[in-house]
């Protein structure tokens, strides 16, 4: 292999997100690349296991060592490495020290935390914001175990049992198959407060690494163009969830009015928000009702239309239209939009959960011009973020 082999070695070794700072596209090919290199360096072996023992076992792992308690302890004392017995010390719960000994070493093999000798280790970055508490990495691997495994191990018989047509109803999901509640999946998180607060955590993570919409669309001419003297509200969230895109707003432009920002979704939903500012209201409201606010000069709804099939869709941006000035209100969906060929695993793979968790999808551009044109809008534009992972698509009324 020689020389070359070595240096290609090394510089791989060599690469971290941290070298990638405002490089975000150069480190999603390369993480593409990495994966395709994996793809290609793997035995039919090694997939198989990785599929079938590596990845269930290390999921295990990190839960089993979130229920002990040991994230949130070795982050609390400042990290640092540790023996095994330091950490069976730090368990909330007494524990066999060889069974942790066995679940540290596929962790450490995995590089979810580091190994640094016989019997010890060092947290990693993502290891370390497990148990931080100002992240809610916990509430993913939460989420995992109360919504997205069950869900994505029963779709093959749930699919089966359907003859394979693809999943459509809402109410007869492969989520509602999935679960002894049989309830839909907003449905059963409204039902117990840890569904929701996972799936919460889940969202507030994936918002942070979605890209913020003002950065990549144009909210500045939408402020200049907007006409505030009527009360009629400037952005109306609809859909938003604890708020987190109305705050990316509001850091973009600080000087809006009170109360011309409003977040709308579902009451107990809305109970959990913790917003400190007047600028930005709160209104309980199903999309499946008319739109109460009138004349606002945007309707924005992110992450919305992809947990729901063509016709919820059509009704939702339908209830929309009696609100909108015609002229004036814009309509904005930021969602994935799938490009035709050579889509990311990312946007393939949150189709799928889509899918399985409620009989929903993402869209190429073609679907969504079919879905926003029937609803009775026009699309002046979509602004794609630089990824090219979402875009925010801007209509009005036709
Ligand atoms: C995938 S989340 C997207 C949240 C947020 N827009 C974002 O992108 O971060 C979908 C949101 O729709 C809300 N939702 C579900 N059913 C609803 C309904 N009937 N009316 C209003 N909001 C609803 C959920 O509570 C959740 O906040």
């Amino acid at each position: 292999m020689g020389d070359s082999y070595n240096l290609v070695v090394d510089r791989l070794n060599a690469f971290a997100v941290a070298d990638f700072e405002g490089h975000e596209v150069e480190r999603l090919e390369l993480l593409s690349s990495a994966r395709r290199l994996v793809g290609r360096l793997e035995t039919r072996q090694e997939r198989i296991f990785n599929i079938d023992f590596r990845n269930p076992a290390e999921y295990a792992a990190l839960k089993i060592c979130l229920d002990l308690g040991i994230w949130h302890r070795w982050t609390a004392v400042g990290g640092g490495e540790k023996t095994v017995e330091e950490l069976a010390k730090l368990a909330t719960k007494d524990c066999d020290l060889n069974l942790l000994r066995r679940l540290l070493r596929l962790l450490g093999a995995t590089y979810i935390i580091e190994e640094t000798g016989e019997d010890r280790y060092k947290p990693t970055d993502f290891s370390l914001s497990i148990g931080d508490e100002s992240t809610t990495i916990a509430q993913g691997i939460l989420a995992m175990a109360n919504h997205w495994n069950a869900s994505s191990m029963n779709l093959p018989s749930f699919l089966a049992k359907t003859s394979y047509r693809e999943p459509l109803d809402p109410k007869y999901s492969n989520y509602v198959d999935a679960f002894p509640e049989r309830l839909s999946f907003f449905d059963r998180c409204l039902s117990n407060q840890s569904y929701q607060d996972s799936f919460s955590g889940y969202m507030r993570e994936w918002s942070k690494y979605r890209f913020s919409w003002p950065d990549f669309y144009d909210t500045t001419s939408l402020v200049a163009g907007a006409d505030l003297t009527s009360g009629a509200p400037l952005v109306v969230d609809i859909g938003g969830h604890h708020g987190y895109d109305i705050l990316k707003f509001l850091k973009k432009h600080p000087d809006v009015p009170a109360g011309s920002l409003v977040i709308q979704d579902l009451e107990a939903v809305l109970a959990d928000a913790n917003l400190d500012t007047d600028k930005v209201k709160l209104m309980p409201h199903s999309f499946f009702e008319p739109q109460p606010i009138y004349g606002s000069r945007a309707y924005f709804l992110r992450g919305v239309f992809h947990d729901w099939a063509y016709e919820p869709s059509l009704q939702i941006l339908q209830n929309i239209v009696p609100a909108m000035k015609k002229g004036y209100s814009k309509l904005l969906v930021c969602d994935v939009v799938i490009p035709p060929k050579g889509a990311s695993v990312y946007q393939a793979g949150m189709d799928l959960n889509m899918m399985a968790l409620l009989s929903a999808c993402e869209r190429t551009e073609a679907t969504w011009r079919k879905l926003i044109n029937d609803a009775g809008y026009k699309i002046n534009k979509i602004w794609m973020d630089p990824r090219g992972y979402e875009g925010v698509i801007e209509a009005e009324l036709a």
